[in-house]
């Protein structure tokens, strides 16, 4: 399945005029995003390579004298929230709602003096599947709003914005990855993102490739709960060796420390350490397009989240499992996000792609008796990313 945003534009425009009898001022996007390598080291300040891909939130808008939210989200059934900018508090009914308060009240704390707006909202991130459907969501907020306002925010400050509304308001500590490629990413290209600074490097990915991503549609349970715990558990082996994270800690000191941590705890550094010593090389294999070098990495990347850092679920790695005897040295293959169910994400040579679905098709289902979804991606621009 691949999906234009076009047509997500034209839904959100007529919506818009249905809604509020009007047209809407501004029409805005952000994408969702697939991670090729590095997985949860972003909050160990390590290294991650995402790229923004073509399914996203789509906003139409327009501004409002008063200090009134008034939207309508089509894919959350078709819900209708209203709230005022002076008092926003958590919605316990509508939980979509609570990404655009919590990032309209991160977005106030740096410009209390917006005003209200109308909003019709659309997305086409599958929810659930890994694939930041609400980082798409929080970065097209900031967009809609930097455009209705004309507020002079950049990338970077709109991921940070983002991240906060997530780890203040929704209530999930994650990383600053989502954020920041939705807002940053560019066409065609990964980012290698070092997360201890900001500083990100842009990777072409070789045109022959395509993003081949596969959603086990294994229902996520205790992400939350589980995600935080993984945290927590990072944090004390820094702290065990008197740093603040994990980045700044060698492969060599935490072997040497073995003994000192108790084996899960070493298990859980040794994959953060791992992880980034492959994301940065795995930066250097897409430049050079190298497949047998990127897909080694993707492979161990793959057995550390399911082994030593233990994310992965029987489905994704049985995925994983049918789409690597297809593509063995050719391609990469890995689960990508947070884990507990989600995405898979291969990169594909294009005279395998018919055959990688073909595998998926037909023994995905027998195997685990859930039907698999395909959807072949590209890399796009991030909403806040000035085209190359
Ligand atoms: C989720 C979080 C990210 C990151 C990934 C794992 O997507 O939102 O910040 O930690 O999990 O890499």
């Amino acid at each position: 399945m691949t999906v234009s945003n076009e047509s997500q534009q034209t839904l959100v425009h007529n919506l818009f005029e249905q809604q509020f009898q009007y047209s809407a001022q501004v029409i805005c996007h952000a994408p969702g995003r697939v991670n090729l390598i590095g997985d949860h080291t972003d909050y160990n300040a390590g290294f991650v390579l995402p790229a923004a891909i073509n399914f996203g939130t789509t906003i139409a808008a327009s501004r409002r004298d008063d200090k009134v939210i008034k939207v309508y989200a089509h894919d959350c059934e078709q819900q209708i929230d209203e709230f005022s900018l002076a008092d926003i508090s958590f919605n316990q009914e509508m939980m979509w709602s609570n990404y655009i308060r919590g990032t309209l009240k991160a977005l106030m704390a740096v410009y209390p003096d917006i005003n209200g707006a109308n909003l019709v909202v659309s997305g086409n991130v599958p929810q659930g599947a890994g694939l930041s459907s609400s980082a798409s969501f929080e970065i097209a907020i900031l967009n809609t709003f930097c455009q209705l306002y004309q507020l002079d925010l950049d990338g970077i400050n709109a991921a940070l914005i983002g991240q906060k509304a997530e780890n203040e308001f929704v209530g999930c500590n994650c990383g600053i990855m989502d954020q920041l490629i939705s807002a940053m990413g560019q066409k065609n290209h990964a980012m290698l993102l070092d997360c201890q600074d900001l500083s990100f490097v842009d990777a072409p990915i070789p045109e022959d490739l395509t993003l081949f991503i596969v959603n086990s549609n294994v229902k996520r349970g205790l992400v939350d709960s589980e995600y935080n715990t993984r945290r927590e558990q990072c944090e004390q082996v820094a702290k065990h060796f008197g740093k603040n994270t994990l980045r700044e800690v060698t492969l060599e000191q935490l072997i040497l420390a073995k003994e000192q941590l108790t084996p899960e705890l070493f298990r859980r550094a040794r994959h953060v350490i791992t992880e980034n010593i492959r994301a940065v090389a795995s930066l250097k294999a897409l430049k050079a397009n190298d497949m047998a070098a990127l897909s080694c990495a993707m492979k161990e990347s793959h057995i550390s989240l399911r082994d030593d850092f233990e994310v992965s679920t029987k489905e994704v790695d049985g995925l994983v499992n049918i789409i690597d005897n297809v593509l063995g040295e050719q391609g990469g293959v890995r689960m990508t996000g947070g884990g507990f169910g989600g995405c898979v994400v291969a990169l594909v040579p294009s005279n395998l792609v018919s055959a990688v679905e073909i595998a998926v098709n037909s023994q995905y289902e027998k195997n685990f008796a859930i039907k698999p979804s395909i959807y072949l991606c590209t890399a796009t621009q991030g909403a806040f990313r000035a085209s190359a």
